[in-house]
């Protein structure tokens, strides 16, 4: 049976599985991966090549879309156990609500690949068979910051009303998710450590999502908010301020800088057409990968990827300008 993830957003509450065919290489792994939200571009990306490589395995496989519910996630994560699953990948819906996924996973002695959505320490550390597979949001910051930080010294008309400082307004993910928190100050931190004087006008909370950013920069527009530099936590919110610049009939050459993180297909566009000064990638195939060789290696009692580290794999972000976005694309 082949599925495609795209087909996977038309359905809530989903239950789906791929079927390994009779030539099946890795007959013993049966994943599970449990999702916060199938509609997340980024997760969505990660997913679907995930579940690639387990079909490309003739791996049996199982998602299930926990629609922003942890209690929903806790109960899937047991019905995959129930039903015979012997790794599971888990983006959690609430990073601090970890402890029935972990007790049910203890009890039943099955791995537990977080990925994504960062447990805390003590939480990954309390079995041996718990791990996390994700990123550094420190390096995305940065990484977002110093492209900000170069393409400022190189336009300096980008200070529009002349004051000598960038007016800089930040659009954030999810209150309490690790790549919210740390890249919003990591981001800002390297701009000031650059030189470049700043004057942080405010925030919004745009929960990773197109609409809810357009939303809140058309009320900023309309405020007259006198932002120079939109950073932005992931690239759909860059891309939802992109949007409202467009309905407001404001052309490129009058709107603030907007930068993005997470190097998706519309983030890289946005950076080819120049609507964004650039975007930071997130690995997502990198990332899949190293999940996918995890479980592998869990259920075949193989040797440990190469990147481990302790409960640890971390892949590293790259720089998305307009000088290599095509690499990207
Ligand atoms: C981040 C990603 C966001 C969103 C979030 C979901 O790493 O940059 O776009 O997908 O994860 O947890």
């Amino acid at each position: 049976m082949k599925l495609s993830f795209s087909a996977i957003a038309l359905i809530p509450a989903l239950v789906l599985s791929g079927c390994a065919p009779a030539s099946a290489k890795r007959k013993s792994l049966n994943l599970g991966i449990a999702i916060y939200d199938s509609q997340d571009t980024f997760i969505s990306s990660i997913t679907k090549e995930l579940s690639d490589l387990a079909e490309a395995d003739g791996v049996h496989f199982t998602i299930r879309n926990a629609d922003h519910s942890q209690l929903t996630q806790n109960e899937q994560v047991k019905d995959m156990i129930a039903d015979g699953v012997n790794v599971i990948c888990v983006n959690l819906v609430d990073r601090t609500s970890t402890s029935a996924i972990i007790n049910a996973a203890m009890k039943n002695e099955i791995p537990i690949i977080f990925f994504n959505r960062e447990p805390v320490e003590s939480d990954i550390t309390r079995w041996e068979h718990l791990y996390y597979v994700g990123s550094d949001p420190e390096e995305s910051g940065r990484l977002q910051g110093q492209i900000a930080a170069t393409y400022l010294s190189q336009h300096l008309e980008a200070d529009r009303n002349g004051d000598g400082q960038i007016q800089v307004y930040v659009l954030e993910g999810e209150p309490g998710h690790q790549d919210a928190i740390v890249r919003s100050e990591s981001s800002v931190t390297t701009l000031q450590n650059a030189g470049i004087r700043i004057d942080k006008i405010g925030y919004s909370i745009c929960d990773w999502n197109r609409q809810e950013a357009q939303t809140e920069v058309t009320r900023l527009i309309q405020e007259e908010t006198e932002a120079e530099l939109y950073l932005c936590n992931n690239d759909d919110m860059a891309a939802g301020a992109v949007d409202a610049y467009e309905a407001a009939g404001i052309p490129l050459t009058d709107r603030p800088l907007i930068i993005g993180i997470d190097g998706t297909a519309v983030g890289c566009q946005l950076v080819q057409s120049h609507a964004l000064i650039g975007t930071v990638y997130n690995d997502y195939k990198g990332q899949a990968g190293a999940i996918y060789q995890l479980a592998s290696a869990l259920s075949e009692n193989e040797d440990m990827p190469e990147l481990m580290n302790s409960h640890y794999i971390m892949l590293p972000y790259r720089k998305i300008t307009l000088e290599n976005v095509s690499q990207f694309q």
